[in-house]
């Protein structure tokens, strides 16, 4: 894959102090640059997985299953083939999926169809002339089922937890004694944070449009995170070796984890286009990408809290219950961040399954950080209070100086600086005690909570190819799920090519070029982007021979080489063309550091205490995260993740059917995300930051810390507001109502 010569590879087994970033002076890098996207977005030509132009396109509408567990007995095709457009009903109940797959398994998701484990698993697609005559027959199709018996109530299954196998994090982790610390402790906390099910409800339906070649390999467009890994499974869902299957995702509307795997359109088009000799494109309707995707699991978490009078917590406990489907490995990795973010001797952090006949739960923006940092800070707060002390103080004073669990330095922290930083820019000092601040009929209250998420490097490749007219192309099988990567791959390159960012063209998302990791984990910028930067070093270094001078000795800019008293324009140094392609790899820095991207929430709300209506009236993020690649990209990323924390605090839950799983709210009018009304002016600060251990660039993951403690600093506002600890998520008025003060 890699081809000997041309490839500048790196193992990151050594930290990496000195960065082209730092020394290049085009001036690109951290700039507020638009989104080199955004005109072929705005103006329709960006092609979205639905959008490719294809010959002789079918159209497919798939059909889920109308029980919540049981067995598929027959599916009446000629009932629906002679309706009008109609052209076939096809199924395959061996290789259908039956779940969509986890991010980055190279491995197939669990297919075969014939078991029904849940209410909207796709059992079949009916293909047609057009859209409308495919979902007229789907909705009409005949099937049989004989029922069976699921479980779809946390609370009935919950004793039938088991141990899941390890994930991200450990199953279970135990270190010194929680119960012996809690029970010498003068202060403690020990309280139980529920967390519902969620929906990554990104606004680009899952769509695919399976097309077969005369070689017999298959082109799929689709709306996928990770085509590298997501080839390797589609791939084997259909019996195929990989390099039978390309996979093209150039745009993608939102993905938020839900189209990291995956998902049952991909497999069903494919086996369609197949069996009726045509390409098939299959979108799915809004309730199937609620139905048959993925969910963030629920979460149901016992936190305590062990510490001295001043403020040293001696023991941390969060032992979680989370669901998933039966047989299902993934677990949702509720104390990640909690394993690294205080200090403190005694630690018990656990996870045990619940087996549920729901849709497969799997990875949603900050996978265990979003829900865990909830009880966590939220359990923090409450100790704040017991304490009789300033929660930023309480934070502060167990800011750990190393991993407490590993024992090993932290890459890079800069927890207590943004707490501080915050407080000062919030006016923390103006906080009223629980209660106190009214206006009007609102009862106005602050809260904090920290941030966390975990920095990940994954294995990365990209080709930069240089042309004498002076312009430069980055390929890559990364992709852009809205975040920027088009824009901040470009800017890394225009800092150290010396090139300005226009004369580069960024190609991604498709598994013809040098394979990446795609995004997810927020290890997109980090991974893709270091490689590219080791793309570039590579062809500065020929740069700098053809100029004949030392590495050192050349300045790159605004598309000129200058070194050794002579200048000239790249384009003419670089013959024909050069090309380098860039690979990192993670290695002993993994181990050696823990890396974790750090920062600080700060909400206001108002609590009507009339209605018990919940407002969020300013919130602050202060952040450390490495280097900002892109200060506007960044800071987006922010706000979007601090949005999702309102959704989280006040509005986000999946509502199923205790009878049968059905999933009740599966649309955008019932499931509450947060809308316009309801975010107030966020504000974004970061901390100046580099990351010597992470990668080359210096920059660590951004895209899921907005998220990670902002619904705690939400629930934490609204306690200081009215002195309602309300526990279970969503903080809705009926959980308000009953203990607001009285008029
Ligand atoms: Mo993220 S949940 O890894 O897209």
């Amino acid at each position: 894959m890699f081809g000997f010569g041309t490839t500048n590879s790196l193992t990151m087994d050594k930290p990496h102090p000195e960065s082209l970033l730092d020394s290049a002076v085009q001036g690109s890098i951290g700039r507020p640059f638009d989104r080199i996207d955004g005109p072929s977005k705005v103006s329709g030509t960006a092609t979205y997985a639905a959008e490719y132009p294809v010959d002789n396109l079918a159209y497919g509408f798939l059909v889920g299953a109308r029980i919540g567990a049981g067995t598929l007995i027959s599916i009446d095709a000629d009932a629906v083939r002679s309706m009008p457009g109609v052209i076939d009903v096809v199924t395959d109940l061996d290789r259908f999926i039956r779940v969509a797959g986890q991010g980055g398994e190279t491995q197939p998701p669990t297919q075969g169809v014939r078991d029904i484990a849940f209410m909207g698993e796709i059992v079949a697609i009916v293909v047609a002339e057009s859209y409308e005559a495919a979902r007229d027959a789907a909705l009409r199709l005949p099937v049989t089922y004989e029922a069976g018996e699921g479980a779809y109530a946390f609370a009935a299954a919950r004793a039938k937890s088991y141990v899941p196998p390890d994930g991200v994090t450990p199953a279970h982790f135990n270190q010194g004694d929680v119960d012996a610390a809690m029970a010498e402790a003068p202060v403690t906390i020990d309280a139980t944070y529920v967390t519902p099910s969620q929906n990554s409800a990104a606004m680009e339906p899952h769509a695919s449009i399976a097309v077969w070649e005369d070689d017999g390999s298959l082109t799929l467009y689709g709306a996928y995170q990770m085509p590298s890994t997501d080839a390797s499974q589609l791939a084997k869902c259909l019996g195929l070796s990989a390099k039978k299957v390309r996979i093209v995702s150039r745009y993608i509307g939102g993905g938020f984890g839900s189209k990291l795997g995956i998902a049952p359109e991909s497999v069903a088009a494919a086996i369609a286009a197949k069996q009726i000799g045509r390409p098939v494109k299959a979108v799915m309707a809004r309730q199937q990408v609620f139905e048959a995707t993925v969910r963030r699991s629920n979460t149901e978490q016992r936190v305590r809290l062990a510490a001295t009078r001043d403020g040293k917590l001696t023991a941390i406990g969060q032992e979680s219950l989370v669901s998933n489907q039966p047989g299902e490995d993934f677990f949702e990795p509720v104390g990640i961040g909690t394993h690294m973010i205080y200090s403190g001797e005694n630690r018990l952090i656990t996870h045990d399954q619940v087996p549920l006949n729901l849709v497969l739960s799997g990875s949603m923006r900050a996978p265990g950080e979003a829900v865990g940092m909830i009880g966590l800070e939220c359990a923090m707060d409450e100790l704040a209070e017991r304490l009789g002390m300033d929660p930023i103080v309480l934070r502060k004073t167990n800011d750990a100086s190393v991993d407490p669990e590993k024992g090993v330095p932290f890459s890079s922290r800069s927890l207590s600086r943004a707490l501080d930083e915050g407080a000062r820019r919030f006016g923390w000092a103006r906080r009223a005690g629980p209660g106190e601040a009214r206006d009007g009929e609102w009862l106005i209250g602050m809260g904090v909570a920290s941030a966390v998420r975990g920095n990940m490097l994954m294995e990365s490749s990209a080709k930069v190819e240089l042309r004498p007219d002076g312009t430069a192309t980055i390929s890559s099988s990364m992709t852009d799920i809205g975040t920027g990567s088009y824009t901040i791959l470009a800017q890394i390159a225009s800092e150290i090519l010396g090139l300005p960012v226009d004369r580069i063209t960024v190609a991604l998302g498709d598994t013809n070029d040098p394979p990446a990791a795609g995004s997810g984990g927020s290890w997109g910028a980090g991974s893709a982007g270091s490689a590219v930067y080791l793309a570039c070093e590579m062809l500065r270094g020929k740069l700098a021979k053809a100029m004949r001078v030392e590495d050192s000795a050349l300045t790159l800019k605004d598309g000129m080489a200058i070194g050794n008293n002579r200048s000239s324009p790249i384009g003419e140094i670089v013959g024909d063309g050069l090309e380098a392609i860039g690979h990192i790899k993670p290695g002993k820095q993994e181990k050696a550091t823990t890396q974790a991207s750090f920062g600080a929430h700060f909400a206001e709300v108002g609590v009507n205490r009339v209605t018990g209506e919940v407002r969020v009236r300013r919130m602050l993020g202060v952040f450390a995260a490495g280097r900002v690649l892109n200060a506007k990209t960044a800071r987006s990323q922010c706000l979007g993740g601090m949005t999702f924390g309102i959704g989280a605090a006040l509005t986000e839950e999946l509502l199923h059917d205790p009878r049968n799983g059905k999933l009740v709210n599966r649309d955008l009018a019932e499931y509450h995300v947060p809308v316009n009304a309801d975010v107030p002016q966020l504000e974004v600060h970061f901390l100046s930051e580099r990351d010597v251990h992470a990668n080359p660039i210096h920059a660590k993951g951004i895209g899921e810390l907005g998220i990670s403690g902002a619904a705690a600093a939400i629930a934490n506002a609204i306690y200081n507001a009215c002195k309602v600890r309300v526990r279970s998520f969503p903080v809705t008025l009926d959980k308000l109502l009953p203990g607001l003060p009285d008029l």
